[in-house]
């Protein structure tokens, strides 16, 4: 019922709406005063968690992009080598591990096949599962050895919005505490995170204040066979998940590369006027990608493609070069997914109305895929 939307006419708008909240639910609770991670529920000791050789995280769909960024935060704050594989994929390579594994599980509903019976096998193997799931009581945080949760509150929406950033930011909080509990990283960069990750919230709130020219660049593109999506870094994983949002949605062909790519094979894509997102990294700190970023933007344009870049405020290098600009607040580089991906989901949601599309529930998806 619409009472039920808030107001919203799909739950999907009302999700997106909600991730400002939803993110900062995730942190309540479990940083303390004095700035540090209280992760109680992690009923993994910390003896346990210094021993820990490898982490290796398993998820589909989106919780598997919300993996792929985990990485990036895991290996930057622990320096331990972390792997990340689609669950459906997992257990039929017979993989490498031992009590000294730590295998993380992540779901919104807890109840996806793949994803248990991954984590089964990890546990048969003798490895510890830490579970990051929205659903409380479900299967697979009840069958692993601890559980994070995200705090999201119920997600309706086939597509997963504020579940994705929610993940994130609880994925950020374990690289972050085993990064605390193994002493890899100064304790003031550990500090400066949290510090960081507390104030992101806004940051999301922000976003959603300035989709209305997202959504008029969408009802241009209704007719469009085919949208590319590119990133780096932590911009890939977006680009995939935003490519993964127009599928489901919109119907329409989408593709996620990372942006380095292009030159081995998928710039031969590129023709007059096709859609490319490109989500381009802070112009700080990591300039190299920028840098790379802004010349595959060059290439891809002289190619004809119509460019529409996320950046962030302040860039002017992407500025000749994007013929639509979608502008993020500036974030620390590990944190712009929470930022970038919300103009991405937008533009989903409203191509799918565009095309006459029922929102909340695509054709042929269920919301969790309880069969392998
Ligand atoms: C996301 O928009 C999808 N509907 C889907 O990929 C989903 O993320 C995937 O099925 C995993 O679900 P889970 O998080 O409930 O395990």
């Amino acid at each position: 019922s619409a009472a039920e939307k808030g107001g919203y006419d799909y739950f999907m708008l009302k999700e997106i709406a909600e991730q400002p909240k939803a993110v900062a639910d995730t942190l309540l609770g479990r940083i303390d005063p004095s700035g540090s991670l209280t992760l109680d529920e992690v009923r993994i000791s910390p003896p346990e968690l210094r021993e820990v050789d490898k982490v290796v995280i398993v998820a589909c769909g989106t919780a598997f992009h919300a993996g792929l960024i985990a990485k990036y935060a895991i290996e930057h704050f622990t320096r331990i080598p972390c792997e990340v594989e689609l669950a459906s994929e997992f257990r039929y390579r017979d993989p490498i591990l031992d009590g000294r594994s730590l295998v993380i599980a992540i779901s919104q509903s807890g109840e996806t096949m793949d994803t248990l019976m991954a984590l089964r096998h990890a546990r048969e193997q003798g490895s510890k599962v830490l579970a990051i799931c929205n659903t409380n009581g479900s299967t697979i945080p009840r069958e692993s050895d601890a559980v994070l949760y995200t705090h999201a509150g119920p997600e309706v929406a086939v597509a997963s919005t504020k579940a994705f950033l929610t993940q994130l930011v609880a994925c950020y909080l374990v690289a972050l505490y085993l990064g605390q509990v193994r002493g890899t990283k100064w304790g003031d960069e550990i500090q400066a995170a949290i510090k960081d990750l507390s104030r992101i919230s806004e940051d999301v709130e922000r976003v959603l204040e300035t989709m209305e020219p997202v959504r008029a660049l969408a009802r241009t593109l209704a007719t469009k066979n085919t949208v590319l999506f590119l990133g780096r870094h932590v911009g890939y994983p977006v680009a995939l998940e935003g490519a993964l949002k127009l599928k489901e949605l919109a119907y329409m062909h989408a593709e996620g590369f990372a942006a380095g790519e292009l030159k081995h094979g998928p710039i031969a894509l590129i023709e007059e006027d096709v859609p490319v997102v490109v989500v381009v990294p802070s112009p700080r700190g990591r300039s190299v990608l920028h840098d790379k970023i802004v010349s595959n933007i060059q290439e891809i344009r002289a190619r004809g493609a119509r460019t529409i870049a996320i950046a962030e405020e302040g860039d002017e290098a992407v500025v000749p070069y994007a013929d639509h600009l979608i502008r993020v607040p500036v974030t620390p580089t590990l944190l712009q997914p929470l930022v970038a991906t919300v103009p991405l989901q937008v533009f989903a949601c409203e191509l799918a109305t565009a095309r006459g599309n029922e929102v909340d529930q695509p054709r042929n998806l269920a919301k969790s895929v309880t069969v392998e």
